[in-house]
């Protein structure tokens, strides 16, 4: 890895000067650190691929709040990017200082990046959300800003499967209602209502990662399992898709609901689903909680026709712990908690140390990913462009990353500077008013890259550039 090396570059008025301490991309702030540590290590890398770093070298900095994962705290140090990681989230203010001087920016659900606080992220070129949700950012001003934003959708699919097969056996031997009555004194042993799961059938409804992992875990227990989804997809082991959600609701001695919270979703089982059911089945929600109508659910089971349910999501749920599941929260929170054979968790189904591990991971790699090559794969708010690593043997490539607005004629300009050189390869693509174009160009000197840049950051359109080589 060499050392930074200085580029001459035109000043906005023009004139040629040998620096290379401004930040290419927004800040007019950033200060010059050489030589470079950022781009020293590369944990993940094959020997062949090349390693890339911005022509304006700078340390990376890197601010995680929120006691995130040390999986993913561990690999972004060893890209030998400079890591701060607080506990805790911070109040706006200290936010809003901190934001100024950072590349890349990792939270949980508590840090707000509202338009306001991005306003100040002068340097930010990507934050990663270490959890599932994204609401607690502003994904357009985000975006707006040519700040790609990732999080992780998937790490904790097995642990929500998991959960749901421990709720399958519990709720057809009624453990949680023998075991709270126990816990009260109650002596109660009986066998009336109470199942073996083998030999039953398992509904599935939303066959994705989480449908998936279940499949083979509830096939594994002896049972048989179908499911029904929007899409045609290929089963696991002997699982069947049925071709309707009443066919499904027919066929099913326990039902489990996987599916995202979309306007097609909301109140997906209700009075008339609930009716198609068989009686003494058992429902299961993990989902999100718009999907299931409540007060339906509490009808089907007050009137016997489902014999247990276990419900981890709820349409409203507390921002903290505490004593708050209550009808203040939810109308009908207390006639849930009086039914017999419920179990009510605190939407847990996704809340492991493997999740939260794998979270780490899964983020940490994408920023990495992000920051040392420009991939858009997995990013929420921008369109989603990859272009294969550069190797080794292609020593004199630039790596030319341009987000711009997404407006006619842009394509044009940007190929007008690019066409100076040989464009090996390109991709672009648009989300909304913004738009990610990646080339790799060869054959590019150090005076080039610095005029390629200019010319880019002089287009109109443009919202952000990065060359990396
Ligand atoms: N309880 C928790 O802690 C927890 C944790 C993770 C995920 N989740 C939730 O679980 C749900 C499923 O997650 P996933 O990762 O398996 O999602 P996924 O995107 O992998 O799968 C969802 C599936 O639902 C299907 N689908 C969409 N609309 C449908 C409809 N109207 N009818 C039938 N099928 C439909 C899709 O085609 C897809 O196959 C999501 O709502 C997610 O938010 C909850």
């Amino acid at each position: 890895m060499s050392a930074a090396q200085n580029i001459p570059t035109r000043n906005r008025d023009g004139a040629s000067a040998v620096t290379n301490s401004f930040d290419p991309s927004t800040s007019p702030t950033a200060t010059f650190t050489s030589p470079s540590n950022s781009f020293s290590h590369r944990a993940s890398q094959s020997s062949s691929t090349k390693q890339l770093k911005p022509f304006n070298t700078q340390d990376v900095k890197v601010l995680l709040l929120e006691n995130i994962n040390v999986t993913g705290q561990d690999i972004l140090r060893q890209q030998g990017y400079q890591v701060e990681a607080l506990k805790s989230s911070l109040p706006e203010d200290q936010l809003i200082e901190k934001i100024k001087d950072v590349h890349v920016i990792g939270i949980r659900s508590k840090t707000k990046l509202t338009a306001k606080v991005l306003e100040h992220a002068k340097n930010l070129i990507v934050i990663g959300c270490f959890c599932i949700g994204t609401n607690q950012v502003d994904l357009t001003a985000a975006a707006n800003a040519g700040i790609a934003v990732f999080n992780s959708p998937f790490s904790n699919s097995r642990s929500v499967a998991e959960l749901v097969i421990s709720e399958i056996i519990a709720l057809a031997r009624q453990l949680a209602d023998r075991s709270m009555e126990l816990h009260k004194g109650i002596w109660n042993k009986v066998s009336a209502g109470c199942w073996e799961v083998r030999g039953k059938t398992l509904g599935i409804v939303g066959y994705g990662h989480i449908g998936n992992q279940l499949s083979v875990l509830a096939e594994a227990m002896g049972m048989s399992v179908i499911y029904y989804d929007v899409v045609n997809l290929m089963s696991m082991g002997t699982a069947k898709q049925v071709p309707t959600l009443k066919a499904l609701l027919e066929g099913a001695d326990f039902v489990t609901l996987h599916v995202p919270e979309i306007p097609e979703t909301q109140n997906m089982i209700s009075t008339e689903q609930f009716g198609y059911m068989r009686k003494g089945s058992y429902l299961i929600n993990a989902s999100r909680g718009t999907v299931v109508d409540i007060p339906a659910l509490v009808e089907a089971m007050r009137s016997g026709k489902i014999a247990g349910a276990a419900i981890d999501v709820y349409p409203n749920e507390p921002a903290g712990n505490g004593d708050y599941f209550n009808k203040e929260l939810n109308t009908w929170a207390e006639d849930l908690r009086s039914l017999k054979n419920l179990i009510l968790t605190p939407h847990i189904g996704g809340s492991t140390e493997e999740a939260q591990s794998a979270i780490g991971v899964e983020v940490a790699d994408a920023l990495a990913k992000y920051v040392n090559e420009g991939s858009t794969v997995g990013a929420v708010n921008m369109p989603e462009v990859n272009l294969r690593s550069l190797t080794a043997d292609e020593p004199n490539h630039v790596r030319i990353i341009y987000i711009h607005k997404n407006v006619p004629g842009v394509l044009r300009r940007v190929n007008e500077v690019l066409g100076e050189h040989n464009v090996d390869k390109q991709m672009t693509d648009s989300r909304g008013d913004v738009a990610y174009l990646m080339a790799d160009i060869s054959n590019v000197n150090q005076r080039d890259i610095a005029s390629l840049y200019n010319s880019l950051e002089d287009l109109g359109s443009r919202v952000r550039t990065r060359v990396l080589y």
